[in-house]
């Protein structure tokens, strides 16, 4: 939940559905691959200024269960990318007292990208500033499908079952719900991201392809999030009391 400080509110958890870099590299007239290499520029970027303004969480949608089914070039091309970029960020996340998380199906990632992520996990465990989670392999559905089956192995009577409890054994049980969820790339849709999580967020959606993506668009996009009324069901008047 989102601070509230005079009558500012200083969102406390930012996620973020990526989109646009394959757009963006065919409009260039590149190959797919050099949209997400420059994507990573952004994210970069968006993690500095959610450091910078002193951001709890911020959730990145990195890879989605359904984007297995891409062309396996471009598969592997990403996660080459990933491996590259934990490999040369891991400094930075220590020097910006930055905790990295992993939410998704990691099971399912190749080995090799699964251990340098466990071992940036571990190694910016300590840290206690922004926590970067990366959703990777990762679909709404896939997430709640574990948490039922999970329920059902561990034998919880029906009447125990209570919306807390199932929010406990999804794979952000540890991490606040999304105060806003942002997408670039011009889609209006969710595509599986944060379903449960989402059911109060407020949503920004944006023409900008990722890689052009800045840290004034971000900023001001805060902003429009700052001039909203969350009433969580409630009347006006009543927000306006609390
Ligand atoms: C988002 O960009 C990154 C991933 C899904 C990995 P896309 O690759 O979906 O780019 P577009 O939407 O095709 O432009
Ligand atoms: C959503 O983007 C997934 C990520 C940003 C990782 P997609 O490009 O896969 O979504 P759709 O297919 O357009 O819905
Ligand atoms: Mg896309």
């Amino acid at each position: 939940m989102e601070e509230q400080t005079g009558e500012i509110l200083i969102p406390c958890h930012i996620a973020i559905v990526m989109d646009g870099n394959g757009r963006w590299a065919k409009q260039k007239g590149f190959d797919r691959i050099f949209g997400h290499t420059n994507g990573i520029k952004t994210v970069r970027e968006i993690t500095e200024a959610s450091v910078e303004i002193g951001l709890d969480f911020l959730t990145l949608y990195t890879f989605s269960t359904e984007n297995w089914n891409r062309p396996q070039t471009e598969i592997e091309g990403i996660m080459q990318l990933l491996v590259q970029s934990i490999e040369k960020e891991t400094e930075t996340f220590m020097k910006n007292n930055v905790r990295l998380l992993v939410i998704g199906n990691i099971e399912r990632m190749p080995k090799d990208v699964a251990a340098k992520l466990n071992g940036c996990i571990e190694q910016t465990s300590k840290n206690t500033g922004l926590s970067l989670v990366l959703a990777l392999s990762y679909s709404s559905r896939w997430e709640i499908t574990k948490a039922i089956k999970d329920l059902v192995n561990e034998k919880i009577p029906a009447e125990d079952i209570t919306e807390q409890l199932v929010s406990k054994h999804l794979t952000t049980n540890k991490i606040p719900d999304p105060d806003m969820i942002i997408r670039t790339g011009g889609e209006v849709r969710i595509s599986n991201f944060l379903l449960w999580q989402a059911a109060y967020s407020e949503l920004f959606f944006t023409d900008t392809f990722w890689p052009d993506f800045t840290k004034e668009e971000f900023c001001a996009i805060i902003c429009e999030f700052q001039n909203r009324e969350r009433r969580f069901g409630k009347t006006s008047e009543q927000v306006k009391c609390e």
